[in-house]
């Protein structure tokens, strides 16, 4: 548990006073007690001020700040400011500069901007976070390191190359076996010689696809790119790791992801970092389904433990198209969403409003106009005395689910590299389906890596698991055959981790697990539909619904046939099938059904394994959830309407820890208002 030194859910955010005269700062100091803020993140962006040229360090301003902050009980979440090298570094070791897709060597300017494999970058990134760390080892404010930020972005520069090259090695042994793995042989691709690879960019093998899609002749080529760059940075987050911790071992690290974010395989990250932290920025019209997908994408990292909300904005943001202000109790209420889905700190970007450049409309607590009477100032005050109050209660509570959503990095670049059969197919959109049909019936879901143990889980949900990675297969045989309920989708079991088809007729090694083979698979036009038409209805589920986008046109191999196509040449072919095998079953879903199909099947499914909603009944736009903790059950259930709803509770009570109320059976909840039910045992 990273609060142990200050055993409450940290309130904060990060702090850019070295972008402002010190007058302001006492100011500052004087509001961040107003609105109970305890931890500040310095330091993200101050690489330039700490280090003016190759030889000097200057680190006054950040002493008295972290003095300052620490004596009025402020911790500090210290950056280690690589995030956006200094000027003078790229005017006088280029290589720290990125050469992007279009293979244009970049000019100094933006962030998160230098090459993962300059040596340059390398050298001054670690020198730095030693001699941060060794600064600050024993300042008392110090509580948590905050590696660079924001890690991201791809470089195809010739040092990039190399570090390709030597990956492949690595990986391969081998340049036959490299040659195998991306099947050379098309289009006369045969590499003799190390140097004939170079990366793949829109100067080789890629170029911008439809649908914000990278195409790519070498599906293996450029999956291997997206490792190998993540892999890179990963390397750099490491050194700086290591050198944070040469220093204080004892102080946890971190660096501040981003939820679903494609580049970085977060799963290989996540064993890395002390503890998981990420930055939310929902957009007004970004369903509240899939932000809680993403915080349970960011718990399912590291298993299960806390995380870290790192960044959200009090109020608005800058960068989206539209910067709509969150409504009166919103900041509030997706602040315990985070919390209730495992959040153990709450913490901005920012707590002071710049005054210029990109970000100066970006939200903040302390906005341009420097007082606390502002309506944002007011919701953070009270949310910081709540969150006082609430003390150590919910700490390194656990969030426990019956239900697993697959997810995997390897799988989404295949299955968005994949040239064919249709550019519809996103990977997390897919995933999200399923979320939200769980979601909607207050049942709760882990999203966890392939690598997870499914042992607790009485269902298992991979929709879309395109690529079978070494051992996947015979691990889900032995989770259903112990009993487990497994269900995939359409354009799963197609290839192996090098996106080479596994030969013998889809879905590959899934085959006799779901006991269908999949001979052909369809592909609508957005226009198009077909219909699944359900052999038994009732009981919940209709007699027909709508599907489209992919059809698998799939034969039983001994599965039982559930559903069938309604339309086209495959009517009557099979369109959702059940597999018993040992003692568990697996589905199979060949087609993309409309929305109405997952929210009645799947929490038919659940009851059948005997998973149980979290409350009685709630409408629509109410999210519930439960951590646990010394026994003890904390129910959340956060009212995302504007208006006021009744939620049934059902058998539970228990006491509304933020107002104190008395909760059974049915009650009402104010609109964009939450419970923290302390259930009784
Ligand atoms: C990211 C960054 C911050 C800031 C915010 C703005 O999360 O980490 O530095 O730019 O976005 O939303
Ligand atoms: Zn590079």
């Amino acid at each position: 548990m990273i609060n142990e030194r200050k055993p409450k859910i940290w309130y904060g955010g990060d702090y850019n006073p070295d972008q402002w005269e010190k007058p302001v700062w006492d100011e500052d100091l004087r509001m961040f007690k107003l609105a109970g803020i305890d931890v500040a993140t310095l330091n993200v962006f101050a690489w330039a001020r700490n280090q003016p040229d190759e030889d000097t360090y200057e680190f006054g301003w950040l002493d008295e700040m972290m003095d300052k902050l620490h004596a009025d009980g402020v911790g500090v979440c210290l950056a280690t400011s690589t995030a956006a090298h200094p000027a003078w570094m790229a005017r006088k070791y280029p290589d720290v500069l990125r050469v992007d897709f279009d293979g244009r060597k970049r000019k100094f300017g933006g962030r998160h901007n230098s090459c993962p494999n300059s040596p340059t970058y390398r050298k001054y990134s670690v020198r730095m976070a030693d001699k941060l760390a060794e600064r600050y080892k024993d300042h008392p404010g110090l509580l948590i390191w905050h590696i660079s930020n924001e890690y991201g972005g791809y470089c195809y520069c010739d040092n990039c190359a190399a570090a390709f090259r030597e990956w492949l090695r690595k990986r391969y042994g081998s340049l036959e076996r490299v040659n195998r793995a991306w099947n050379t042989a098309f289009w006369g691709h045969q590499f003799y010689d190390w140097e004939d690879i170079v990366p793949p960019s829109s100067l080789s093998e890629e170029w911008r696809g439809p649908n914000g899609r990278t195409a790519t002749s070498f599906q293996g080529i450029s999956l291997d790119y997206c490792r190998f760059q993540s892999d890179s940075l990963l390397e750099c987050y490491k050194l700086e790791y290591d050198a944070v911790k040469k220093h204080t071992p004892d102080i946890p690290a971190t660096t501040n992801l981003m939820g679903a974010f494609k580049e970085l395989d977060y799963h290989k990250w996540a064993k890395e970092l002390d503890v998981v932290s990420w930055d939310n920025y929902p957009g007004l019209d970004t369903p509240h389904s899939y932000t809680a997908m993403m915080h349970d994408l960011m718990r399912g990292l590291k298993d299960g433990q806390p995380f870290m909300l790192m960044e959200q904005t009090p109020s608005q943001q800058n960068w989206q198209p539209y910067n709509s202000l969150k409504r009166p109790g919103v900041m509030r209420l997706w602040s315990y969403q985070a919390v209730a889905r495992g959040a153990d700190t709450v913490m901005f970007f920012q707590l002071r409003r710049s005054i210029g450049a990109c970000e100066k409309y970006h939200g903040a607590v302390i906005e341009h106009v420097g007082h606390e009477h502002t309506r944002v100032f007011k919701e953070c005050a009270e949310l910081g005395r709540e969150l006082f109050e609430l003390g150590d209660a919910l700490l390194d509570a656990r969030v426990k689910a019956k239900v697993a959503i697959l997810f995997d990095w390897d799988n989404w670049w295949a299955v968005e590299l994949s040239s064919g059969p249709t550019v519809a197919l996103k990977y997390v959109e897919e995933l999200h389906k399923a979320y939200d049909a769980l979601y909607k019936a207050n049942i709760a879901a882990d999203v966890v890596s392939l690598e997870a143990d499914l042992s607790g889980y009485d269902l298992v949900i991979a929709p879309v698991l395109y690529m079978i990675k070494p051992g996947i297969a015979q691990k889900l045989e032995e989770y259903v055959s112990a009993g487990g309920t497994f269900v995939t989708t359409f354009f799963s079991g197609i290839v192996n981790e090098s996106d080479l088809v596994t030969l013998g007729g889809y879905p590959g090694e899934l085959r006799k697990l779901l006991g269908i083979w999949a001979e052909e698979i369809d592909a609508l036009l957005p226009s198009q539909s077909n219909t699944i038409v359900v052999r038994n209805p009732g009981d919940g589920l209709q007699a027909s619904y709508a599907c489209g986008m992919l059809c698998d046109l799939i034969h039983s191999e001994g599965a039982e046939v559930v559903a069938e196509y309604g339309e086209d040449f495959y009517a009557g072919m099979p369109a959702l099938t059940v597999n018993r095998f040992g003692n568990g079953e697996a589905w199979y879903l060949a087609t993309s059904p409309e929305a109405a199909f997952l929210q009645d099947w799947l929490p038919k499914l659940c009851a059948s394994r005997g998973i149980a909603p979290l409350v009685a009944s709630a409408p629509e736009g109410v999210e519930t959830t439960v951590r646990e903790k010394d026994g003890t059950s904390y129910l959340f259930v956060l009212n995302h309407n504007a208006e006021a709803v009744s939620v049934a509770l059902g058998v539970q009570s228990g006491v509304d820890m933020l107002s104190g109320r008395n909760l059974s059976e049915a009650a009402e909840l104010a609109g964009r208002d939450l419970w923290i039910v302390k259930l009784d045992r």
